[in-house]
């Protein structure tokens, strides 16, 4: 035989840097990308979103204007006629003026997440960087002091170079105001811009102020767990999966390392079946899996997933899920130059096939949070089959239809945080977040946000269960490991941009919440401030050090809610996942 087509070939290894190297994995994506889709995906994305927000405030005044002007023809000409034409135009934008001030606000907040934030997250890491390459002896406290330090650099560069962008704009050409009574296309796009320049200078210098004062109030020190623990029994058993990457067959390989990692789900496998007899000789209570459950959220991945876990119905009748970057935000496994369009139907399927799963492993267990009054509403199978939303989203798996991908969009923007309430005294509840930023390229489907919809939920729950002891599951990290060196791509391409806003959330309720994440494939439980994170492993990749592990976590719950990490337990699943070794990164925990 000239070639073993069982073990992979090189398109197997297309997304891999192990396999063809840097160098032709960024030429490759050069001559793949679409231009043409990516233009498209920019008028969408950005210019579209800028020129709403710099033309509201011409809609606005010129709207006041009328308003006025009618106000003042009734105090010269008091006709029935004019009165009611001047309460239709007071009452029209109480009627309609919210959904316009909230499209408006969706927009900006969309510009500001997709454009603002990641700079201002950059820099901060930049500087982050270079302080902690400074001459000095480190402690964990003095890591964290550089990066206040950073911190308040980058805030004051990146609002500095806000107002200065606000003043440009206004110094040279003034605000602009469109008249809506005439209206000329491309003056009025060119003061539209010229006004969202100057609405997001101003904006970027006070949110950089904001993220200044945030990180500063809330940021404690991030701290190695303090001391060693002891097993102990009878007390709340959490086992802690994440990132298994599972591939659509035996034969699979996973995007991050190609032909020179493991192949096919053996080692999902057997992380399953340790964890069972784990669980038959000291029984666990909750099986949580922070993310990347899949290697690219394909159907054929899904489907061996829920076939593994159908082989084990004591931890599926137990298990959590949170949505990783790699399940939802991977446009194409075999092309990392794709762009995504926000129509695509793919995308839509991405987040389809993560509900679907979502609802037949917890679906029961699961309860959406009431909007309007902050408390549990329904549970996820009763909104997944209320009205006509099965029908809808049937046509999407079935067809890609257009209606069935907006319903998504929709469901998506429900559903999380999605909360499993404690069941019983001296139990946790848990709370499921999606941390992943949205996303439409290889480049940025990593970067993960935390909406402020679900931070304001999170905290209704908090508010609302003052006697509770919570796990909060995402998949992003929420703080940095407190160690030096980690590299520049893994900080700014892993972030969870928002951290801090998490942290703010919990705070106030620190003693009753754990924090449990994924997603850097590292294994490691600490503290900041009062609040305990657990970060896991993963599954099956990762430094050899870390990789095919998980833990078993055990946290003793008082009455009143109070929750104390007791012991913990790392398991290793085997000896025998290969990975090259060039994959190894210096992991400098011991320098610190
Ligand atoms: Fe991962
Ligand atoms: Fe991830």
């Amino acid at each position: 035989m000239i070639w073993d087509l069982r073990s992979g070939d090189a398109d197997d290894n297309r997304t891999s840097p192990y396999g063809t190297g840097w160098k032709s994995l960024i030429f490759s994506n050069v001559l793949e990308f679409s231009y043409l889709k990516a233009a498209l995906a920019f008028l969408i994305l950005i210019v579209i979103p800028a020129l709403l927000v710099g033309i509201a405030p011409s809609i606005v005044l010129t709207y006041s204007r009328h308003t006025l002007v009618t106000a003042a023809s009734v105090g010269r000409n008091p006709t029935l006629f004019v009165f009611l034409v001047l309460a239709a135009l007071l009452l029209l934008p109480l009627w309609t003026g919210r959904r316009f001030v909230s499209i408006a606000l969706d927009n900006y907040w969309h510009l500001h997440y997709t454009l603002v934030f990641p700079i201002f997250v950059a820099l901060r890491e930049i500087f982050r960087v270079v302080s902690e390459r400074l001459p000095g002896a480190y402690t964990q406290e003095r890591i964290h002091r550089r990066r206040r330090a950073a911190t308040v650099f980058a805030a004051l560069l990146l609002g500095g170079a806000g107002l200065a962008l606000a003043m440009s704009v206004e110094l040279s050409v003034g605000l602009k105001i469109v008249d809506a009574e005439r209206v000329a296309p491309w003056a009025v796009a060119r003061a539209a811009l010229g006004n969202a320049a100057m609405v997001f200078g101003f904006s970027t210098a006070i949110t950089s102020a904001f993220w200044l004062w945030r990180e500063l109030s809330v940021s404690e020190p991030v701290l190695d767990w303090p001391h060693p623990l002891e097993p102990a029994a009878s007390r709340f058993r959490v086992a802690h999966l994440s990132d298994l990457h599972v591939v659509g067959g035996r034969y699979g390989y996973r995007m991050e390392t190609g032909t020179h990692g493991p192949q096919g789900n053996k080692c999902v496998f057997d992380a399953l079946e340790r964890l069972a007899a784990i669980h038959a000789s000291s029984p666990l209570h909750r099986v949580l899996v922070t993310g990347d459950i899949t290697d690219a959220g394909i159907r054929a991945e899904w489907a061996e997933f829920i076939d593994l876990i159908g082989q084990f119905p004591e931890l599926r009748s137990r298990m959590s899920l949170v949505p990783g970057n790699h399940d939802i935000n991977i446009v194409d496994r075999t092309n990392t130059a794709r762009p995504d369009l926000p129509w695509s139907a793919s995308k839509a399927l991405r987040k389809l096939r993560f509900v679907f799963a979502l609802d037949q492993i917890q679906g029961d267990r699961a309860h959406l949070i009431d909007r309007k009054s902050g408390s549990l509403g329904l549970s996820l199978s009763d909104y997944l089959r209320d009205g006509e939303r099965p029908k809808l989203l049937r046509a999407l798996a079935e067809y890609g239809s257009l209606r069935g991908t907006l319903e998504i969009v929709k469901v998506w923007e429900a559903i999380f945080p999605l909360v499993e309430p404690p069941s019983g005294e001296h139990g946790c509840g848990v709370i499921l977040l999606d941390s992943n930023a949205p996303s439409n390229l290889a480049l940025t489907n990593a970067i993960g946000v935390i909406s402020p919809t679900q931070l304001r939920a999170l905290r209704s729950v908090l508010n609302g269960s003052p006697q509770a002891a919570w796990l909060v599951l995402l998949h992003h990290q929420v703080v940095e490991y407190p160690v030096l060196g980690i590299s520049l791509s893994d900080r700014i391409g892993l972030a969870l941009m928002n951290g801090p806003d998490l942290l703010a959330a919990i705070a106030p309720h620190a003693g009753r919440t754990v924090i449990l994440h994924g997603h850097r494939h590292v294994d490691w439980v600490g503290i900041t401030g009062e609040t305990v994170v657990c970060s896991a492993p993963s599954v099956t990749l990762g430094m050899e050090r870390y990789r095919g592990r998980f833990s078993i976590h055990e946290f003793a719950v008082s009455s009143a809610g109070k929750v104390e990490l007791t012991a913990n337990q790392r398991v290793k699943i085997s000896e025998s996942i290969p990975l090259p070794h060039d994959f190894e990164r210096i992991w400098p925990g011991e320098a610190a």
